[in-house]
């Protein structure tokens, strides 16, 4: 079952009354399965139940369920289609509260809306469709500038620790903290891959195993509370992990566990890295103290592929995210090159040059 790289993880099909076909990540490693949405209910539930996730990718997922969500809405006059679209936007911002690439996406679409006020419905559909496919494309040069960016962080020999799942099925293409790894296996060096599990969902072993050993790249799973053990035993040169929200500070919201990592990457002296591009970047939110932080049903825990792997009734408590304080990060690998020392002033410069 091996299949090409970069993997197509969601893709617009058609014209604007199209579909939206992406990979169903609930169904991996087992099975490469795609699934077509066909209305936005279905895409929240996509997103919701993480057939689709990972930061950027929800964003490109939220952009193209507004394409389809007003699709109902093709024979309205303007203002209800603008009521419409309003509404759709509402709904799917319901859909997971972390990753900031969601309602950043959702705003791109907001402010295309806002920019045609005279424009009629095939007008507004068809902006809002190319905006909805350039938020894809832009997310894949993005990724591919981050693996640029941070490829030579990699040397021949490395030991690379990453968690969760920040690769292609996360993004567009090639992923972030992956896309480095994919940049220094085509640039010819030999490394290892440690991918962290990362419990409860296992983004980890199901997720970035499945995709590193599709392109080729040496990974080796292990537990979570491995970690330690492997960077006592000098196994990890570094970390590179992804984000789901970078405050203006650069305290980092990502998968749960992140934290933990960092601190013992910190304690072994490791360098421990972040790999976002800059829609990942909210800098509204001043500090990691105000990134809502998702919590998801204990059965997660409980029982999160079938089996009981804690008592039925056993109390769970179960957030999604943690956040890593910018302290505990050597670096924040962008589009753009790499932010480090870690601050506010710093963030804000790599962004502001990025946007004249
Ligand atoms: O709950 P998930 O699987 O959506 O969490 C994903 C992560 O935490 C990723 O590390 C993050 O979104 C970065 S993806 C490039």
């Amino acid at each position: 079952m091996k299949c090409d790289r970069p993997l197509k993880t969601i893709e617009w099909i058609g014209g604007v009354d199209g579909c939206v076909r992406m990979i169903d990540q609930t169904r991996l490693p087992g099975e490469l399965v795609h699934v077509e949405i066909r209305d936005v209910e279905a895409m929240c539930e996509a997103i919701k139940t993480m057939r689709v996730r990972g930061a950027p990718a929800i964003g490109i997922a939220a952009a193209m369920g507004a394409v389809i969500g007003v699709q109902t809405a093709r024979d309205s006059d303007a203002a209800a289609f603008r009521e419409r679209f309003a509404d759709v936007c509402d709904y799917l911002a319901a859909s997971r509260p972390t990753a900031v690439n969601l309602f950043w996406a959702l705003d791109r679409l907001r402010r295309v809306v806002d920019s045609l006020p005279g424009a009629d419905v095939p007008a507004l559909r068809r902006a809002l469709l190319d905006e909805a496919k350039g938020i894809r494309d832009e997310d894949a040069a993005m990724c591919r500038a981050i693996g640029q960016a941070g490829a030579a962080l990699i040397t021949t020999g490395a030991g690379v620790l990453t968690h969760c799942n920040a690769g292609g099925l996360a993004t567009a293409e090639y992923g972030t903290a992956l896309a480095v790894c994919y940049a220094a296996h085509d640039a010819g060096r030999e490394f290892r891959v440690y991918a962290g599990e990362t419990r409860p969902l296992l983004q980890g072993s199901r997720l970035t195993a499945w995709e590193l050993d599709q392109g080729g790249i040496d990974v080796t799973v292990i537990c979570d509370s491995m970690a330690g053990v492997l960077m006592k035993q000098g196994k990890v040169d570094l970390v590179i992990t992804g984000a789901d929200r970078i405050a203006a500070n650069g305290d980092v919201a990502n998968k749960i566990g992140t934290y933990s990592v960092a601190v013992l990457a910190r304690a072994h002296r490791i360098p421990f890295y972040v790999a976002a591009p800059s829609s990942t970047f909210d800098l509204s939110t001043p500090d990691g103290s105000c990134i809502p932080i998702e919590e998801r049903a204990p059965d997660e825990i409980r029982r999160g592929f079938g089996p009981l792997t804690a008592p039925v009734d056993a109390k769970c408590y179960c957030p999604a995210f943690d956040v890593t304080p910018a302290d505990l990060i050597r670096g924040i690998i962008t589009e753009n090159g790499i932010i480090t020392p870690v601050c506010a002033d710093a963030i804000a410069a790599m962004l502001i040059d990025d946007s004249a």
